[in-house]
This record gives C-alpha cells, structure tokens and sequence, in this order.
C-alpha cells in the first residue's frame, strides 16, 4: 500500500516538487492582494522593510513590493527565487525585491530589522515538528524591528478537518497527497505522489500544523502574543498576528 515509510524528509519533497510549483496559483486572483489588505489593515501599513519566509515564487513580496515595501523573500527552491525575480522585474519592482536562497532554519535574520515578517500559505510547519517551528519563530521575533509583527497563516483544523487525500494539478503534472494525522504531536505525515512530464516521484513529509492553543504557546514561548484575525478568506486557515507585548522593546 502507498503508506509513509517513516523517512519523511520535507526537502526531498520540495526539492523534488522543484520548479513545478513555479506555476501554482492562487484559484481567486484577488486572493494575495486580499490577504496583504487584512494583514496590513491590522498592522502598521506604512511601507517599510518586510521578509517573507518560505517565499515560493512570492506572490505576497510582490505585492507589498508593489505598494512601496522592500522585501526578502526566503526559500530553498531556487527555481522559485528565480521566478519571483523574474516577475519583480517585470513589475519594476525590482530594485525593492531580494531574494535569499535557502533553508529557513539555517538562514540568519538581521536583527530588530523587518516591520513585517510573513509566514503565510500554510508554509510554517514545514519547519517540520514544533521545536523547530518554535526556533523558527523565536528566529522571527528577534528580527521584528519594534513595534513589528510576524503574520502566520496556519490550517485551521478546528473549523476545517485536514482531508485524508487531497489532489492538486501542476502545470505539466499533478500531485496527490495520502495524508495521516498524528494528534499527539499534532503532526500530519503526507505520502505524496509528483507526477510530472519527465518522471513519478513519491516521497513523504511531516508538517507540524499547531491549533489555537499551540499557536498561542509557541507565541508565548517566543515572546510574542497572538491575534487572531476575525476575518481570513481562505476557508481551511486562519490568520494570526504576533507581535511583542506594549511596553516589551
Ligand atoms: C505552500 S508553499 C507557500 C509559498 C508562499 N508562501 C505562498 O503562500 O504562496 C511552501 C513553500 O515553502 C518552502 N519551504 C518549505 N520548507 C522550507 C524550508 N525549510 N526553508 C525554506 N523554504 C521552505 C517551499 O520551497 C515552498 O516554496
């Protein structure tokens, strides 16, 4: 049976998904510029510096960029960074975009530096289990300039169970995830089978997909509060914003 062998390596996935997922887009085309509105609507809008974490090809670094932000966007596929400059320059926002390349848990972050970090697309628990989710995260803190906040989109599993198989057409290929949760450490292992013009690649991961309590824990354990956002458009996640508590920096 197509199962997880236990040797799940979240850079296998990715490295594999590669350029593939160069192509994803978003279904509704207003989604990123929504999802920029809420979380700026809810912070300090003034265009400054931001970083965004697991970038993919950088739909939300493009959009800030296109309302006046400077933005570093971190993945470790490269075709992706490649993508998103591609598309800044396109854009002409170029000179407001950079790109790091890179796994986010060996990535070093300037200190007090970023008004904003992102952490969206559900893309926090690829960081794989929760210590290393909190590392991540006390990573982020520490690079909030005061008076920041780190914008962490995470499934919602109380308002929308994960399923037990999710099927996604790539371009050129399709992706299909046998998925299994977990619930003592909150932890889903995913078969997934890549099928791409070239080749069939099966490969497994973990990804740590904390609920609201853990969320306000890791938070907490970081230095941060969290706020969660009333209204999020994507129906199966949710939004929270952390930032220092008032009088903290
Ligand atoms: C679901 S995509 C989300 C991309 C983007 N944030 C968005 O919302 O469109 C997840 C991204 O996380 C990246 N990623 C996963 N683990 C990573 C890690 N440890 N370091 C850097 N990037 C990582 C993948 O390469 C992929 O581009």
């Amino acid at each position: 049976m197509d199962a997880c062998t236990g040797d799940c390596a979240t850079a296998v996935y990715f490295d594999r998904l590669g350029a593939a997922y160069d192509g994803y887009r978003p279904p509704d085309p207003q989604l990123t510029a929504t999802e920029i509105d809420l979380v700026l609507a809810a912070t300090d809008h003034r265009p400054g510096h931001a970083a965004d974490l697991m970038c993919g090809p950088g739909r939300h670094t493009l959009e800030l960029a296109a309302r006046g932000w400077t933005v570093t966007g971190v993945d470790r596929i490269e075709p992706s960074l490649a993508t998103l400059r591609d598309r800044a320059r396109a854009a002409g926002v170029d000179g407001r975009v950079h790109t790091v390349h890179g796994d986010v848990a060996a990535t070093e972050l300037p200190a007090a530096a970023y008004r904003l970090v992102l952490l969206l697309g559900n893309s926090f628990g690829f960081a794989a289990d929760r210590p290393a989710s909190l590392a991540l995260l006390r990573r982020a803190a520490a690079s909030l300039a005061p008076g920041g906040a780190v914008a962490l989109e995470v499934f919602d599993r109380d308002r929308a169970p994960r399923p037990a198989r999710k099927e996604h057409r790539l371009p050129g290929g399709g992706l299909t995830k046998t998925i299994s949760w977990d619930a003592a450490t909150e932890t889903e292992h995913v078969y997934a089978v890549i099928t791409l013009a070239e080749a069939e690649v099966r490969t497994c991961y973990r990804q740590f997909l904390p609920g609201a309590a853990s969320v306000a824990d890791l938070a907490r354990a970081a230095g941060l509060t969290a706020l969660r956002l009333p209204i999020w458009p994507s129906a199966d996640a949710a939004l929270y914003l952390l930032r220092a508590p008032a009088g903290a920096r």
